[in-house]
């Protein structure tokens, strides 16, 4: 187990260059399965999660390795068409080798894919979207088995514009002969950045950022070098870190566009954002006010990944701050924890009432899933005295190595692995 020591209390100062996205990077290893050639993928972020997807591909057969932040993978020798259990298990985005593993191979066998507890999580979307490209899905208890002698382009309408469920079909539809079209897409920066590597590797994408996609597939891949954007997420939990300890931080490469939701929400509690090119920088007052009204959703609207942060970062505003979490029913994880540290929280279902206080104090708190971890990280750095956090495998495998980072902003932070 591995836990952070941290003494809250001091002032984030300095800049830096926010990880490559993990949300990303994800999608864009399974898509390197449709490509038999070379794949490097820059600015791939050192996590755990990404050392899960390159288990997946060695076990598939890929060549897969890490060099600096370039991975680069071959799957020219993908003989595997199946990932075991304990490989599904290890994270949710696992799941989106299915449409990648069915593009290249025509069938695919796994279970059911494993994740952060945030409420039910089902793929009922994923499967309805393959089975419309021509796959014949089975389920078995926890297994999946999918087959597809021919998969052709199809219309498809998504009952929700799920993340996952858009990039299942997209890779799957690279493999269509003729045009798939999907409505009520995803319109998350992460799909756009998919679309971005299909269009590179030779599979005509259109409409990635609207709620309609069109993607032309059945040409044969080529191999490419591309980088994985930046991750918004990790860059959104910075600008609140930094926030709650009265600081000041640059983003060197931030996409401000893509985080407006959240800097609206800052600017309410008082910081102030500057805005130059990528340069993204903030500075935050001694004492910060609530945030207003937060209802979380799809892109545009207030990201669910950033709701915990900025929840831990409420806790200190004057004020009342309303969230209302939309996304699943279960990302109220950290509340508990943060009421260990003084926090003044009411819940009742998906809304969450936090009536600011001055100060939170340090405590024993155990991080329950990866962006509640970063929610109690955040807390403890504004808090008086020191906080222990547990379970910090968690936050391993969304931010890389974060205790670096928060310590070359000035931060007080300690890694204990046990
Ligand atoms: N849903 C269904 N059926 C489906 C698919 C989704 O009911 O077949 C529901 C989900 O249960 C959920 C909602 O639709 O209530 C949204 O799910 P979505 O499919 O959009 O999410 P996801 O693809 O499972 C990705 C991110 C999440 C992020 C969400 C929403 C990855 C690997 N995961 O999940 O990130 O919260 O989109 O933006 O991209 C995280 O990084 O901590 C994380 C959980």
């Amino acid at each position: 187990m591995t836990e952070f020591l941290i003494n809250g209390g001091r002032k984030l100062r300095g800049a830096i260059a926010v990880q490559g996205s993990k949300n990303s990077a994800l999608p864009l290893l399974a898509a390197a399965l449709l490509v038999c050639g070379e794949v490097v993928l820059d600015n791939c972020p050192a996590l755990s999660d990404v050392d899960a997807a390159l288990e997946i591909l060695t076990y598939l057969g890929c060549r897969a390795h890490r060099c600096g932040s370039a991975v680069t993978v071959d799957a020219t020798g993908m003989h595997a068409c199946d990932i075991p259990a304990h490989l599904m298990k290890r994270m949710r985005s696992s799941v989106v080798f299915l449409g990648a593993i069915l593009a290249r191979a025509g069938r695919a066998e796994m279970t059911m894919p494993g994740g952060c507890m945030l409420g039910p999580r089902p793929i009922d979307y994923h499967i309805d979207a393959l089975r419309a490209l021509g796959a014949d899905i089975d389920l078995c208890g926890d297994r999946l088995l999918c087959r597809a002698c021919r998969l052709r382009g199809a219309e498809l309408l998504l009952p929700f514009p799920s993340v996952g469920a858009t990039e299942n079909a997209m890779l799957a539809a690279a493999a269509c002969r003729g045009l798939t079209r999907i409505r009520n897409a995803a319109r998350e920066p992460e799909i756009v950045d998919l679309a971005g590597f299909l269009n590179a590797i030779g599979i005509p994408v259109r409409g990635a950022g609207t709620p309609v996609i069109e993607i032309t597939g059945g040409s044969r891949p080529h191999g490419v070098r591309y980088p994985v954007m930046t991750d918004r997420i990790a860059a959104g939990t910075y600008l609140c870190a930094a926030a709650v300890t009265g600081g000041e931080i640059e983003l060197t490469n931030a996409n401000p566009l893509e985080l407006r939701a959240l800097t609206d929400a800052l600017l309410r509690a008082g910081c102030t954002l500057t805005v130059n090119g990528s340069r993204l920088r903030l500075h935050a007052p001694r004492n910060l006010r609530a945030v207003g009204i937060i209802e979380t959703g799809p892109y545009p609207a207030y990201p669910t990944d950033l709701q915990p942060p900025l929840l831990a970062l409420a806790c200190t505003g004057k004020g009342t701050s309303i969230f209302l979490e939309t996304m699943f029913a279960s990302r109220y994880n950290h509340i508990e924890e943060l009421r260990r540290m003084g926090a003044d929280i009411l819940t009742d279902g998906r809304f969450a009432a936090i009536h600011g206080v001055p100060r939170l104090t340090g405590a024993a708190v155990s991080a329950p899933d990866l962006r509640a971890a970063a929610a109690l990280v955040t807390a403890a750095l504004g808090a008086n005295g020191e906080t222990t956090i547990s379970h910090i495998d968690y936050l391993d495998r969304g931010y890389a190595r974060m205790d670096e980072v928060l310590s070359s902003l000035g931060a007080e932070v300690c890694r204990r692995e046990f």
